[in-house]
């Protein structure tokens, strides 16, 4: 079933209900006013709640979310508030009264979908901050080590890098796989159990690797860590951190169960939400080793403190450690849509999408004589990233030959760049059947 939305706004254009004159752009309510409710069960009707412009395959949502309809009715609907009065909408969406704080239901959405606590949730505006709040707030010792891997993601070692400068403690890198074959949950586990070593402070891991698309067993490797933290006193444990953001929202696992101790994303890649936004999880027991960076707005035992010139009581909580400061509101309360609209899609259903359509891409890419594949066949190795290489050309180039036959895919922006293409749930099988196309005529 599709919608023929496009035309329905076309005719609301020429009709005068849709204020602006460019299609795309008409305001969420007037669009609203156009559109059959959304029938999740079908991926046509899901594809029509976003602006996504049909004349391209987009096959680079990854990167940064076009957001469907709810979500932005949503933004506008705070952002006009805030227009008419600034004041009383942040006084009373922000400070009066606990039950009336937006971001409280914020938190909330977002520990329903982690199958976690909100008062465990930190909100950020992107994994990046989450993961610089980590490594300030863990504060290393000298002598102290952060073991992580050479696949990362250059925001993630550039946090490690700027906390190590201030707290004396070193980063040591190992390889997780070489080869597309290379690629087993076991040797990935063994090779971060044997490089551990008795001043390794931090474990530090990305769910989805966004150079190639392999996906690690963080629940393994935590089961790992855990079974070494067993020999290890209290300040010596092994402290798991996870960038996930290439999982969260493309993978069914509840991230409180993964057992990792931190795992920052953001929600505006997968998740769907508002740009600028992203969530901090972490166990409940770990809170306390973080020390804030950045003033927080969200916890009252901190404002109180101030004015009573006292230090604060008790340990650190999430909320002490959500960034404060004004902030695009707008943005950060429309996450609760964000998350809302992925869940009434439903997260399993979402996650066999993106490994279907991702599979699809897979193999045909694989059975294309000058393409090289880097990403695993198998779901369990991987996500909702594809890379690849094509012989002969650049990825820049390949690039840049897609987006001339409409297809938007990306060029890893790491020393070893390759082609990187990923379907959500926006695309389609015939989507993915273009694309191969396009990259069949490369050959
Ligand atoms: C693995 C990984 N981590 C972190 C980021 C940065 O995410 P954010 O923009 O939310 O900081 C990216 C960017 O796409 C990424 O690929």
């Amino acid at each position: 079933m599709s919608f023929p939305r496009r035309g329905f706004i076309k005719a609301a254009v020429t009709a005068g209900m849709v204020t602006s004159p460019l299609l795309g752009t008409a305001s969420p309510a007037a669009e609203r006013s156009t559109m059959p409710p959304m029938n999740p069960a079908d991926w046509a009707s899901v594809r029509s709640q976003f602006s996504l412009s049909p004349e391209q395959v987009h096959l680079s949502n990854f990167f940064l979310a076009s957001n469907p309809l709810p979500v932005r009715e949503a933004m506008a609907r705070h952002r006009e508030a805030f227009d008419r009065n600034p004041y009383t909408y942040l006084e009373d969406h922000m400070f009066a009264k606990p039950e009336d704080m937006l971001w409280r239901q914020v938190t909330s959405a977002a520990a329903r979908y982690i199958g976690g606590r909100p008062e465990d949730v930190a909100l950020t505006t992107s994994t990046t901050q989450g993961l610089a709040l980590i490594y300030n707030g863990l504060r290393l010792r000298p002598g102290q080590e952060i073991l992580t891997t050479e696949h990362e993601w250059y925001t993630h070692d550039e946090a490690m890098r700027l906390a190590n400068l201030k707290s004396g403690a070193s980063i040591r890198r190992i390889s997780l796989y070489g080869q597309r074959s290379d690629v087993s949950a076991e040797a990935m586990v063994a090779k971060v159990q044997a490089a551990v070593r008795a001043n390794t402070r931090v474990v530090a891991m990305t769910w989805v690797h966004s150079g190639s698309g392999v996906r690690l067993p963080i629940q393994a490797m935590a089961h790992m860590l855990a079974e070494a933290n067993k020999q290890r006193s209290e300040d010596q444990q092994i402290l798991f951190v996870v960038d996930g953001v290439h999982g969260f929202g493309c993978v069914d696992e509840d991230v409180a169960q993964l057992g990792c101790d931190f795992f920052s994303a953001g929600t505006h890649k997968w998740i769907l939400g508002p740009h600028g936004t992203g969530v901090l999880w972490a166990k409940p027991e770990r809170w306390k080793l973080i020390s804030p960076t950045i003033p927080s707005l969200m916890a009252p035992e901190l404002n109180n403190a101030w004015r009573q010139e006292r230090a604060p009581q008790g340990p650190t909580e999430a909320a002490w450690v959500s960034p404060g400061g004004f902030m695009a509101f707008e943005n950060q309360w429309g996450t609760l849509e964000a998350f809302e609209f992925i869940q009434r899609i439903g997260r399993q259903r979402i996650a066999e999408r993106v490994a279907e359509l991702n599979g699809q891409l897979k193999q045909g890419l694989l059975a294309m004589p000058h393409v090289t594949l880097h990403t695993p066949l198998e779901a369990q190795h991987s996500a909702g990233i594809v890379c690849c290489e094509v012989q002969g050309r650049t990825p820049r180039e390949v690039v840049a030959e897609l987006k001339q036959q409409n297809i938007i895919a990306s060029a890893t922006p790491y020393r070893h760049s390759t082609v990187r293409f990923s379907a959500g749930i926006v695309n389609s099988p015939a989507d993915i059947d273009k694309a191969l196309a396009a990259m069949a005529k490369l050959g």
